[in-house]
């Protein structure tokens, strides 16, 4: 008999005589009641099992972990809390689970416990959840862009090029790292690699995006990015999935009309789809706010949280802007920051975003033309000669969760720039040639996947809203 999906079961609409169901045990209790999961919903169902007339031996083998099949007819249960239970006429032992070795106890674990046990910590309900919303999210993000006809492009995850110039990159190489071989000056020959360059793994597919939204107007990938950057923060991943749009044509307040139509979009696709798994997750969060000091408590649930960021446009505020009301919030030099902002043209640190987000406008907020010299090569230069068309939205409790800009569209300011940057020319020809034939306005961002999974689950660190976590020192899985 084929097994149907416990969240189906539950969702059913009359009894059924026998269905059969496949998944985990999660609980087994008084030798008569099982928990059991499949992952299809974060409810269990409860299967009661005929215990007179179950050989000892199988009940001993119905433990926390353990898969199991069980047949037997769907009737209505007696229970609180569920409308439908299974009385089990047959039960079989998928896969033994020892209940003493099983690291997924029914108990409540840290954090940190289940982030070494990255492989297990999915069969919890919170990590259930978490992996089931980040799937909606991501469904929501194609069927967003694929509604408005952008084009999903899949850019190179190995390249040649440094898309944000930080330098923050993976290198890539065929060569035999112990014996390298090296040129008449002496240094690596990267002629003779795989490539015959130096390449490394992409940290943007802006660069090859923008290329292809110069022909088919508007695009948007969506895949792994690898950052070197050795920040072990509870924002910050070495590898992460952005979703980059480029739109031709587009200036920056489009941009912006397009981040945050697309963000509100997304949230509230996954609030429609996810309603068990958001529920479970606001009362996990409550139940943690519950051990915290009073003033340390959220003043929203999680789905008041989502729900006001659909209701409320974001707030546009300029670069300028922003650095008075960090000025003028710091009379004296109190020590609210342990970095204070004194001079435009300063780059803001985390603290100083959360305090605009969290503390001043107490909404999302979209922060735009930034000092040209704390921001990437590509932006374009705003008439003031000093500023760039430059955004990003920075988010209550995450901080910033896309950056983005219209582009340097003038071959002749663009190549300017670069040369006052360092950056090779002819490293980057292609990407020039977009400015040389058929240039046009041009804009994008990139919204890291892994923030906005973190908003919506309400979850505080990263680690825990990818399943297998690339930090310093962790590639374990
Ligand atoms: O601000 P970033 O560096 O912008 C770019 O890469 C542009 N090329 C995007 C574009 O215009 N097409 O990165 C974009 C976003 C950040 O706002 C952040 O949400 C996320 O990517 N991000 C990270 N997420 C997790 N771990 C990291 N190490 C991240 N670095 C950036
Ligand atoms: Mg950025």
């Amino acid at each position: 008999m084929k097994h149907t999906k416990v969240k189906n079961l539950l969702n059913s609409e009359t009894t059924i005589s026998e269905v059969n169901a496949k998944g985990w045990v999660r609980t087994f209790r008084n030798n008569q009641f099982i928990a059991l999961n499949d992952g299809s919903t974060i409810n269990n169902i409860q299967c009661v099992v005929d215990f007179e007339n179950t050989p000892e031996e199988t009940l001993k083998r119905i433990t926390t972990g353990a898969a199991i099949s069980v047949t037997g007819a769907l009737v209505e249960s007696k229970g609180a809390g569920q409308k439908y239970e299974i009385q089990v006429a047959k039960l079989e032992i998928l896969g033994d689970s020892d209940a003493e070795k099983f690291p997924m106890q029914p108990k409540k674990h840290s954090l940190e416990f289940l982030r070494e046990n990255a492989h297990l910590r999915v069969r919890t309900n919170a990590f259930g959840a978490i992996m089931r919303v980040r799937s909606v999210l991501a469904f929501a993000v194609h069927q967003y862009f694929q509604e408005k006809g952008f084009v999903y492009v899949n850019t190179p995850v190995i390249t040649g090029a440094d898309a944000e110039g930080a330098g923050e990159m993976f290198q890539v190489t065929s060569l035999p790292l112990d014996n390298l071989p090296k040129n008449e000056e002496g240094n690596i020959d990267y002629k003779k690699d795989f490539f015959g360059k130096h390449t490394n793994l992409t940290v943007s597919g802006q660069l090859e995006g923008e290329t292809f939204a110069m022909a088919l107007g508007q695009i948007y990938t969506f895949g792994p990015t690898f950052r070197a950057e050795n920040s072990n923060t509870s924002r910050h991943l070495a590898e992460f999935w952005m979703i980059e749009p480029e739109v031709a044509f587009n200036d920056l307040n489009d941009n912006m009309d397009l981040a945050e139509d697309f963000i509100q979009y997304a949230i509230k696709y996954t609030m429609d789809k996810c309603q068990d798994d958001l529920k479970f997750l606001e009362s996990r969060l409550a139940e943690e706010d519950k051990s915290k000091p009073q003033a340390e408590r959220s003043e929203m649930s999680l789905l008041e949280k989502l729900n006001f960021v659909l209701e409320n446009n974001f707030k546009r505020v300029s670069y300028t802007e922003a650095i008075d009301i960090l000025r003028d919030s710091t009379p004296n030099k109190k020590k609210k920051f342990s970095y204070i902002i004194n001079e435009w043209g300063a780059d803001l640190q985390s603290e100083h975003e959360r305090y605009l987000v969290e503390k001043h406008f107490k909404c999302p907020v979209i922060l735009f033309d930034y000092p040209a010299n704390i921001k990437a090569f590509y932006m374009r230069l705003n008439e003031d000669g000093k500023t760039v068309r430059a955004m990003d939205i920075l988010f209550p409790g995450i901080g910033e969760i896309v950056g983005g800009s219209q582009r340097e569209e003038r071959y002749e300011v663009l190549v300017e720039k670069m040369k006052a940057l360092g950056i090779d020319e002819e490293e980057l020809w292609w990407y020039l040639d977009t400015r040389r034939f058929g240039s046009a306005v041009h804009s994008g961002f990139g919204l890291g996947f892994e923030r906005l999974v973190l908003f919506v689950t309400g979850m505080t660190n990263i680690r825990d809203v990818i399943p297998f976590p690339r930090t310093p020192q962790n590639a374990e899985f």
